[in-house]
């Protein structure tokens, strides 16, 4: 893969990227390493982070990132393999638990936070500590379209993801000039996280949204590789939406929308 943003100084920096070995956290990876950055993939399978590290040609660390010991392990490596750690990807994510808020488990609810919320600012915590205080970098936290409103069966999800937009918003402020914080918000991608709601009638779905199709991981990428590039050199505490017209949708058709009911029909394997 060729890439125009080799020249916006992602050449030689080094990246970690949580979540990285499938999906948008897969095709992120990707996107940076072309550009010439060093990259650091994280997931809980283990085969897969080594698979993914190998092809990318950079280093992986396995884990869940709940626990907070697992990113420190993942910025010390970063910075011992790499020297530096300029730009933090905060990808993974978990839709658990999910259904109506009156039956959420607290344990289930304490996870989702952990996952969600906790992690991305442990993840920053760490990479300020040993390097971006410093030196500078970038950070970018993976939010969702979806924080927006609300929906049916995703509050925790959805309440930890607003949460998540808030943090960027005032890390943003905290870390200037030194770090610019900005969150991508994707619409529905074509991702096994999301395979229950466009599986099933991914026609109906793509005709309701304006640009008529669903996102793919790349369409995402290139978003989350922009705001962390030079490129974006001055623009922090930012939410790019990137949903294909999911937002704007009342305005251009008068169909209902179709992901709300996959979200009241089908429910995601739990993970
Ligand atoms: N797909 C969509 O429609 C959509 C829409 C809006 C927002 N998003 C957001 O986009 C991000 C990526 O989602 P995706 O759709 O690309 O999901 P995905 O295809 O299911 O990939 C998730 C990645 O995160 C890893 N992961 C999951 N839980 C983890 C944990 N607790 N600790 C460490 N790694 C973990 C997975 O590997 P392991 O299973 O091996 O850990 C995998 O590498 C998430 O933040 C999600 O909320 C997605």
């Amino acid at each position: 893969m060729t890439s125009s943003y080799a020249q916006d100084g992602l050449e030689g920096r080094a990246a970690v990227v949580t979540g990285g070995t499938r999906g948008i956290g897969r095709a992120v990876a990707e996107r940076l390493a072309a550009a010439g950055a060093r990259v650091c993939v994280t997931a809980r399978d283990a085969q897969e982070v080594r698979r993914t590290a190998a092809e990318l040609d950079g280093v992986g660390v396995s884990g869940d990132v709940g626990d907070p010991d697992h990113l420190r392990d993942v910025v010390d490596t970063a910075v011992r393999a790499f020297g530096r750690l300029d730009v933090v990807v905060n990808n993974a994510a978990t839709n658990q638990p999910y259904g109506p808020l009156m039956d959420a488990d607290p344990e289930a609810w304490r996870a989702a936070f952990a996952v969600n919320v906790e992690a991305p600012l442990r993840l920053v915590q760490n990479a300020w500590r040993a390097w971006m205080r410093e030196h500078g970098g970038s950070v970018v936290n993976i939010c969702t379209e979806g924080a927006g409103h609300a929906g049916p069966n995703v509050g925790a999800y959805g309440t930890s993801k607003a949460a998540l937009l808030h943090l960027t918003r005032q890390l943003a402020g905290e870390l200037a000039p030194r770090v610019r914080v900005n969150s991508v918000s994707p619409g529905l991608v074509r991702t096994e996280m999301a395979r229950f709601v466009w599986e099933p009638e991914e026609a109906r779905v793509a005709a309701g949204l304006p640009l008529g199709r669903i996102g793919e991981p790349d369409d995402i990428a290139r978003a989350v590789v922009w705001l962390a590039s030079d490129a974006a050199e001055w623009i922090t505490g930012a939410d790019l939406l990137v949903d294909g017209g999911t937002r704007v949708r009342t305005a251009h058709s008068a169909r209902e929308y179709a992901v709300h009911d996959m979200l009241r029909s089908y429910a995601p394997p739990r993970s």
